[in-house]
């Protein structure tokens, strides 16, 4: 595995991969960002920070799960390399990656995240944790360069960590493309486990998307703001309302920022200009809730074990899905 994304192609418009999924998803209506435009250094503060907001009761839960099963899921998998994909800080993962160590057979842990800050900062801690495993942090995409696990030398079954729910953040298509390439690049054998939000009362979902605090509104908020900031951009963010509902037709949650007023907005750097009528719409972020038994089937339909096993905490809220390619 390499260290670094700069193999993203520069395309005839002097974009590169990452500016022109950009450009693409503003445009094209209804607009759109892609997820990673939410965790630059300041949104990776603040996803950390609603982590530990009372109504955003994910974390704690999936936190549960994990402290309840690590012991088991490291006996049954006997993985020797743990990847873990939009790892940020790997906070929960600790809980993991003890019992891993305590049963003696990982060798490496691969945390792989956009945010290079957070990652460095979540794998030094982790170095001085545990000396006695190899743990070599990777920025990337986990929607391009998935290939590069292939590059992991990796005698023994490997574990593939997708926490957080961030499997919901996903449009249907691009889910479906994710767990694919992940089955491609998979060996028969190996593992993965997925935590994912299932779908519950709409008030619970509603409030743990617009938390009291604000802090989920001005996560979304700083994602224009990262745009901004890479493509000098002057995009009137405080002109935008925010606007979290529960789609129910698509059991997810959208976040959008609609423009109070007309707008008219530069993006220098992907050489875009915008035209906003007042109330129109850009969806920052989609998080899907799922029952456990979709996630099983969806994996099932690319090449994982139908009999996945599914762990949830007490309130039934969270669950984690472990399953095995064949
Ligand atoms: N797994 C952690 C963090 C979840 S937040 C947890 O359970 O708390 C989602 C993480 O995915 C962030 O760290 C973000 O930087 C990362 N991320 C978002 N889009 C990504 C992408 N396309 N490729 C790699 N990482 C991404
Ligand atoms: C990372 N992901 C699962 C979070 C979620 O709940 O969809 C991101 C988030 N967005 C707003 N709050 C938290």
């Amino acid at each position: 595995m390499t260290n670094d994304t700069t193999n993203d192609r520069t395309n005839s418009d002097g974009l590169d991969d990452t500016g022109r999924e950009l450009r693409d998803a503003l445009t094209r209506l209804p607009r759109t960002l892609p997820p990673r435009w939410l965790y630059d250094d300041r949104g990776s503060e603040l996803f950390s920070a609603i982590t530990g907001v009372p109504e955003y009761y994910q974390t704690e839960a999936e936190r549960s799960i994990l402290a309840d099963h690590s012991a088991m899921i490291a006996e049954l998998t006997e993985a020797r390399t743990v990847i873990e994909l939009g790892s940020g800080t790997s906070d929960k993962t600790r809980t993991l990656l003890d019992a891993f160590v305590a049963h003696g057979v990982i060798a490496r842990f691969v945390p792989l995240d956009v945010s290079a800050a957070t990652l460095h900062e979540a794998a030094e801690m982790l170095i001085e944790r545990h000396p006695e495993i190899q743990v070599e942090p990777v920025v990337g995409d986990f929607t391009r360069h998935l290939q590069r696990l292939s590059d992991v030398p990796s005698p023994g079954e490997r574990l593939v960590l997708f926490l957080g729910g961030t499997i919901g953040n996903f449009y249907v298509e691009e889910r479906r493309a994710f767990l694919g390439a992940l089955a491609d690049v998979l060996a028969p054998g190996d593992w993965v486990l997925i935590g994912l939000d299932q779908v519950k009362p709409i008030d619970r979902l509603i409030a743990a998307y617009d938390d009291d605090q604000g802090l989920t509104e001005m996560f979304i908020r700083n994602a224009l703001e990262h745009v901004n900031r890479e493509y000098d951009g002057d995009l009137d963010v405080g002109n935008f309302a925010y606007v979290p509902f529960w789609d129910g037709r698509q059991h997810r949650i959208d976040m959008r920022l609609r423009a109070s007023e007309p707008m008219s907005a530069r993006l220098e750097g992907l050489d875009l200009d915008l035209e906003l009528a007042a109330g129109e719409e850009i969806r920052v972020e989609i998080s899907s809730k799922f029952s456990p038994s979709q996630i099983v089937e969806e994996l099932a339909h690319v090449g994982f074990g139908a009999d996945a096993q599914v762990f949830t905490d007490a309130a039934d809220e969270f669950a984690v899905v472990l399953a095995r390619r064949i």
